[in-house]
């Protein structure tokens, strides 16, 4: 384990040199070679795909961010009120841009703040530790370069006595299918002591147009952001996909509550990916799925933290019902 400081008061912990943080490469092979072809979705966020994830949340057309801005602002202080934290962790943080109505709260009740992000881009740990160090000089952070799983068993979270607040906002819950998002909250609760709580921010099922316009803005930025993974393959593994011959594809099925993202290939092609030793065939119209986004219904938000061993202390929504947040604690 590797920890460098650039202020006292941060440390940003990786995995120690050599050892590999995800099987990307083997993902992509089973993926790629699987029918049909399918891609995880954790590997659109390389330092454009990040930038570009920013811009799909300022589209007027990608109301998430906004609403749950929104919301966030509206609850925060009583979920502080209700949580006391000396700590919070925070799976995916990335700009942690959310987060900082919650440190403003907390640290205006109580002298101290350790914060604990998760996220698996450096750039996005040292940017906003930066700027949160800057903004609250009683904050100190111990950022975690890792995955969400392997970040949540990582000794800076085993090891802390105080009292915890585990984060998940943004709705990325709904990019994990059922059982894979029961398998990661069920790892945040084996983190939780009995004072520790949960706050989870989840997608609601709404009104198809509006969900389609969130997924399909007219600048193009969410197909710019789906055909990035391509050009991550290409850098990483040495492929050579041309993006002009995919197009993005992202649609609401409403039979599965959810929003699919594909790539389609617009012509029948072959694509060496020379690290992997694989060629992969494509046909015309052919799709690769890139990810899913799971919209919730109250009952679905309820089963989901109960079949994780929790309970739900308070559910928030606005007026309109867009989005959740979900306050919640150990059984
Ligand atoms: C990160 N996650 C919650 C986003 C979503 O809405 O599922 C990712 C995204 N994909 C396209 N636009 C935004």
């Amino acid at each position: 384990m590797r920890v460098s400081a650039f202020d006292e008061r941060v440390n940003i912990h990786k995995p120690p040199e050599g050892k590999p943080e995800s099987n990307f490469a083997e993902d992509v092979r089973t993926g790629l070679t699987a029918a049909p072809k399918m891609l995880p979705p954790q590997y659109f966020y390389d330092e454009i795909g990040s930038d570009l994830f920013e811009q799909i949340c300022a589209t007027p057309e990608y109301y998430p961010t906004r609403v749950e801005h929104g919301l966030l602002e509206d609850v925060v202080d009583e979920v502080v009120d209700l949580s006391g934290p000396e700590v919070i962790v925070e799976l995916g943080s990335g700009s942690s841009k959310k987060t900082e109505l919650l440190l403003r709260a907390v640290l205006s009740a109580q002298p101290s703040l350790r914060y604990v992000p998760i996220d698996v881009s450096e750039k996005a740990l040292a940017d906003a530790g930066e700027r949160l160090l800057q903004r609250f000089p009683s904050l100190t952070i111990d950022a975690l370069l890792a995955d969400y799983e392997g970040g949540l068993k990582h000794e800076r979270v085993r090891e802390q006595q105080a009292s915890k607040l585990f984060v998940f906002l943004g709705g990325t819950i709904g990019n994990f299918d059922h059982d894979e998002a029961v398998g990661l909250i069920s790892t945040v609760r084996r983190q939780m002591g009995d004072d520790d709580r949960f706050l989870l921010g989840a997608d609601r099922v709404k009104d198809h147009a509006t969900l389609h316009r969130a997924y399909n803005d007219k600048r193009g930025i969410t197909a710019q952001f789906n055909l990035n993974v391509l050009r991550v393959i290409n850098r990483e593994l040495d492929a050579v996909f041309d993006l002009q011959t995919f197009e993005h594809h992202a649609f609401y099925d409403p039979e599965l509550s959810r929003i699919e993202m594909h790539l389609i290939s617009k012509l029948a092609q072959e694509v060496p990916i020379r690290t992997l030793d694989l060629t992969v065939e494509f046909d015309r119209q052919e799709s690769i799925l890139t990810e899913i986004s799971r919209k919730f219904t109250e009952q679905g938000l309820v089963q989901l933290i109960e079949e994780a061993d929790m309970v739900i202390e308070r559910h928030y929504e606005p007026e309109n019902r867009y989005f959740s947040l979900i306050f919640a604690r150990p059984a």
